[in-house]
Parts: C-alpha cells; sequence; structure tokens
C-alpha cells in the first residue's frame, strides 16, 4: 500500500480539520468519508426514508452529490449516524473507499471506520478526539457561522447520542485500531494540533520508508 494516512475519530473532534491540513502538506487526495454518509442520509430523507431507501441510495450515490451545501448541516449528520449502523449502507460504500485508499502515491482519509475496515494497513494511523464539552462548542461555533440557530445544549446532546450510536453499532463501530496514534485535541489550537499530527505522521512515514527500503 502506498502512504496512506487514516484518521478516525468522533464528531468534531477536529480529524477533519486535521485531515485536510495534512493531505495539503503531503501533497495526497483527501477523502472525507462522513460525506459519503451525509449523502446517503440525506438522499434517503428524501426519498421517503426507511432503511431500503438508505440502502438504494447508497448503491446509487454519485461523487456529485457530495458537493451539496446542506450535508454540513446537523440534521445530514443525524441521518448519517443513523444510516450509518445499516450494514449494507457500509458495504456499499466500501469499494468507493477502498479504491480512493488504493490511490497510486498514497491519500488521506478521514473518518469512522478508515483504520479498522477500510484501510487496515495504512502506514498512518491516528485517533483524534476531544471531550465532549469541547466538541459541542467547536460543532456549534461552526453551525452558528453556518447561520443555523441551535443551543449549545442541544449540540452537545447531539454529540453525545452520536458518539452512543456510532460507537455501539454492531457494523464498524467507532474504535481506536490497536496500531493508530491517540490525538487528544481538547487543549491545541488548530496549528498545535496540526503540528501534532505532522509530527505523528512523520514518524510513521519514517518507519514505512525503511520498511520498504529494507
Ligand atoms: O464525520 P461526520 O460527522 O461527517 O460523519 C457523519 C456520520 O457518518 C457519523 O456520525 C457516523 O455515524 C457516520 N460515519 C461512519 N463511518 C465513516 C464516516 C462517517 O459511520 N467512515
Amino acid at each position: 500500500m502506498d502512504f496512506v494516512i487514516a484518521v478516525d475519530g468522533p464528531a468534531a473532534s477536529g480529524k477533519g480539520t486535521v485531515a485536510g491540513r495534512l493531505a495539503e502538506l503531503y501533497a495526497l487526495p483527501y477523502l472525507d468519508t462522513g460525506l459519503l454518509y451525509r449523502a446517503v442520509g440525506v438522499a434517503a430523507e428524501r426519498a421517503g426514508g426507511g432503511e431500503s431507501a438508505a440502502i438504494a441510495a447508497a448503491r446509487a450515490l454519485k461523487a456529485e452529490a457530495l458537493e451539496d451545501p446542506d450535508l454540513r448541516t446537523r440534521s445530514a449528520g443525524e441521518l448519517a449516524s443513523q444510516i450509518a449502523a445499516i450494514p449494507e449502507v457500509r458495504a456499499a460504500l466500501f469499494s468507493f473507499q477502498q479504491r480512493f485508499a488504493a490511490t497510486v502515491g498514497g491519500a488521506v482519509l478521514d473518518g469512522r471506520d478508515i483504520g479498522t475496515v477500510i484501510a487496515p494497513l495504512a502506514p498512518a494511523k491516528l485517533f483524534v478526539t476531544a471531550s465532549a464539552e469541547i466538541r459541542a462548542e467547536r460543532r456549534w461555533k461552526q453551525l452558528s457561522g453556518q447561520g443555523e440557530a441551535v443551543e449549545l445544549a442541544e449540540v452537545l446532546a447531539d454529540i453525545r447520542r452520536r458518539d452512543e450510536r456510532d460507537s455501539g453499532r454492531a457494523s464498524a463501530p467507532l474504535i481506536q485500531a490497536a496500531d493508530a496514534v491517540l490525538l487528544d485535541t481538547s487543549d491545541l489550537g488548530i496549528s498545535q494540533a496540526v503540528d501534532a499530527a505532522r509530527r505523528i505522521v512523520e514518524a510513521a512515514r519514517s518507519r514505512w520508508e525503511t520498511s520498504r527500503s529494507g
């Protein structure tokens, strides 16, 4: 496998920001896999909702659907986490993600199951987290900035519900891969978190280069 960087973690942990910056730094293509689940959740809802609508939406998903700005809303996140528990939905999205991870030269993917299921052989794995309160505050700022009127307490309740659902589901639950490095961003600003992530990835890159030359 080429130099794949797998970034997993719970909602609003900073993993998207970290993954995006790493992709820039290493000039690698980047896939935010949460967008796939958000797009399926939104498409299924528009088709009337329910498990079979979600499975059909996952099988019919096109890359263009990922550009929809509505995918960044609070309700899209909630819909995504509901349909993400359906094994057939995950199966339908699997090969697209695996193909992306197999890009020649490497890639950066972020999500919940990248290091465990999608790219278990990724040479660099991070598990980015932060306390639920800090994550809620970040997500609340982001949603308010997008013009979504919502109380901080509601966002915290969303985050806790989503953590529980993502970690508790039977199919590819949110869990730190045994070989992933934990990065807690609770007390870090963006540039500190990116610096810490870069150090972790640099160490992984040296090990990966050594193993390839040996
Ligand atoms: O990362 P984001 O908050 O956009 O993800 C939305 C939801 O999609 C998550 O709460 C999770 O349920 C689901 N997801 C997943 N596996 C991934 C990425 C996202 O189950 N690799």
